[in-house]
């Protein structure tokens, strides 16, 4: 059955129409809002490459995750930024951490928003690499010892989700392990599964403090040629125990979040990074881009090609445009 009896601008001829055949939903609770947690005290340094993102102390934390639970949002997610850093990542793991001290502030004040923390070492090395340095490299199974560490650590200030990003292999059996030694048998883990050594984490890096001192995370990280290794990542990562997968970033590699919502039946997310972020924001603020319309665009491709649920620096904004 063709023209002229089947239009398709028929079913697209008014808002309602259009809203009762739209495939695909976006939802406040499918957003989970990245936030910058530095020691002190009323501080909020604006990130400059990343408009109205900043860096907050854990008092401004805990008030920005009350606007996020007002709101509805599915979740934050953690990134600390130590006073000092050292070559053994050793704030990464200090129960007395900035990322533990902040998951405590908020459990206590916010008990009822979710609280996800990334498990890196990036933030907290002095050389700005994801773990310990051999020979020029970071050694992969030193590091998992931090990394198992690290996500006790914040399984027990009371983080609900770990999620470690640094892309050792084994590191998921290493922390499952560790949070079921610890008595955490119920923390669920999110691996940032197949995450790919990317140009779009640019702003994240002067948002973290964490770029690369010398050399790049082309040794870890994965190659953004690559398409199948990701699904044998993910394939990995679900053998050692994650409860969850994630995709990043998110616009550039639509592909690999269709492939892997085909292919596992976990709950996938898919990080639209800081360089997609800003990217948006950059041409929005040129007049190039119409803001609104590209976050929500943006968002809902990420959840057309198969995402659950989206990290996002737009979590708040699109939350408002939704309602
Ligand atoms: C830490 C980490 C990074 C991001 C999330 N966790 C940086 C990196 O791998 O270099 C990037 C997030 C973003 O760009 O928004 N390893």
């Amino acid at each position: 059955m063709a023209f002229p009896i089947q239009r398709l601008r028929r079913l697209r001829s008014s808002e309602p129409l259009r809203r009762l055949v739209r495939e695909t939903q976006l939802a406040p609770s499918q957003f989970i809002l990245p936030l910058f947690v530095v020691p002190g005290q009323g501080i909020r340094k604006e990130i400059l490459s990343m408009p109205g993102n900043a860096q907050m102390s854990v008092d401004n934390i805990v008030r920005e995750c009350q606007e996020c639970q007002k709101l509805g949002l599915g979740g934050v997610i953690l990134f600390g930024i130590p006073a000092q850093k050292d070559e053994t990542a050793s704030g990464a793991y200090d129960p007395d951490g900035i990322t533990q001290q902040a998951i405590r502030a908020i459990k206590r004040d916010v008990p009822g928003l979710l609280v996800v923390t990334d498990v890196c070492n990036c933030e907290y090395t002095s050389h700005g690499h994801c773990g310990w340095i051999k020979d020029g490299d970071v050694d992969n199974d030193t590091t998992l010892g931090w990394l198992a560490k690290t996500a006790v650590s914040h399984a027990k200030a009371g983080a609900d989700i770990v999620a470690p990003s640094d892309m050792m292999d084994g590191r998921v059996h290493a922390i499952r392990q560790a949070l079921d030694t610890a008595g955490h048998t119920n923390t669920p883990i999110l691996s940032y599964a197949a995450k790919y050594a990317s140009a779009f984490y640019g702003p994240f890096r002067e948002a973290a403090e964490s770029a690369p001192q010398f050399g790049d995370r082309r040794s870890y990280q994965m190659d953004p040629a690559n398409g199948r290794e990701a699904m044998l990542e993910i394939a990995l990562d679900l053998e050692e125990g994650a409860d969850m997968i994630m995709v990043k970033p998110a616009m550039a590699y639509l592909d690999i979040i269709r492939q892997a919502r085909d292919r596992f039946e976990v709950p996938l997310g898919a990080y639209q990074v800081s360089g997609e972020f800003s990217m948006i924001m950059a041409a929005a603020n040129n007049g190039w881009l119409d803001l609104d319309r590209t976050i929500l665009e943006s968002l809902t491709s990420i959840r057309r090609a198969g995402a659950d649920f989206i990290l996002t620096y737009f979590a708040k904004r699109a939350t408002a445009l939704l309602s």
